[in-house]
């Protein structure tokens, strides 16, 4: 590590993170990866793998010592506001230029107080206060969430079961984040004190998205409505904590009640195309539906 051109990217083993390294990597952009599990780490063309964990702040400093910019995404969790901040800290003892975070949708809307929705804002606050150059991406519920026990149960039993009624969100293809990040992190001055809310470009309900797996199922997919009382069983018996079973409950209701449709053109503004569908995101994962 020799200048102080590089990007550190924390999250670099999870969804978003992995997919703006390959990103980083194919524009020859030097990045350093943050994970806490070096047995994890994907080797990649200018990427550099750094163990690290976010909660122990004195092992961050070698996170960021030669970087210009961060990208700060990690998954929810108790110490999730504590390690974000401390994150923050360190970037800014160590001179970084500029922090791009990945928040969510659900801060600053009629959820905001949610678990999940409070934790991003009370970190988007510190950074805004903190004394560095920050971007902050609102990313709305990403379509790979339908890769997994979703995807499972429409190959297994054809139907979707969710408590979302007839309500529509504008999903989003979590390669579109990446992009978004990645371009930015090229030139991250032109996108300073901005927050981007990004979305897929249509809102869809569950009944949409089953007509069209129906297309590549092994058959016709069904949704199934289910009430907020089942969704909430559902979200217990899976064994969710307390606070993930409020946070996802207040999603469902959010949406059954249409209030989730929001588009944003972010997504096209800043990539110069338009968002990935979710016509395309089937067809790309159809594997996993079959
Ligand atoms: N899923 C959605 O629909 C959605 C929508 C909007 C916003 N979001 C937000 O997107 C973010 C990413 O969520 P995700 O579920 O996709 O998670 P993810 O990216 O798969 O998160 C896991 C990553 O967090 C890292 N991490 C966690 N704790 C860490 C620590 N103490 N130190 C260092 N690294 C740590 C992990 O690193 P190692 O395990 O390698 O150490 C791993 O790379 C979350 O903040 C979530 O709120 C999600």
């Amino acid at each position: 590590m020799e200048n102080n051109q590089y990007v550190t990217v924390f999250g670099a083993t999870g969804k978003i993170g992995s997919a703006l390294l390959n990103f980083l990597s194919a524009e020859g952009i030097p990045a350093i990866a943050v994970t806490r599990d070096k047995s994890k780490a994907v080797a990649l063309p200018f990427v550099e793998w750094v163990v690290a964990d976010m909660f122990d702040k004195d092992s961050l400093y070698k996170t960021m010592d030669h970087s210009n910019a961060v990208f700060l995404s990690s998954a929810m969790g108790n110490h999730f506001v504590t390690e974000q901040q401390q994150v923050i800290q360190v970037a800014v003892e160590t001179g970084v230029a500029h922090i791009v975070k990945l928040s969510s949708a659900a801060v600053g809307s009629s959820i905001g107080s949610s678990a999940i929705a409070a934790s991003h804002g009370a970190v988007e606050d510190y950074l805004k206060a903190a004394g560095i150059l920050w971007t902050i991406l609102r990313p709305t519920g990403f379509m790979q969430n339908w890769l997994g026990e979703f995807s499972q149960r429409v190959k297994s039993q054809r139907t979707i079961e969710e408590a979302t009624g007839d309500g529509k969100r504008a999903y989003i293809d979590l390669r579109d984040i990446a992009e978004v990040a990645g371009t930015i992190l090229k030139a991250p001055a032109d996108h300073a004190g901005n927050t981007y809310m990004l979305t897929g470009g249509e809102a869809i309900n569950y009944a949409q998205l089953a007509t069209m797996l129906s297309a590549v199922a092994a058959g016709p997919v069904t949704y199934i409505p289910l009430t907020l009382e089942e969704g909430r069983q559902r979200l217990e018996q899976k064994g969710l904590p307390p606070w993930g079973v409020q946070t996802f409950m207040a999603y469902a209701e959010v949406q059954r009640n249409g209030d989730a449709a929001l588009v944003s053109s972010a997504v096209s503004d800043i990539l110069q195309k338009p968002a990935r569908t979710a016509e395309a995101f089937v067809q790309d994962y159809a594997a996993w539906f079959k």
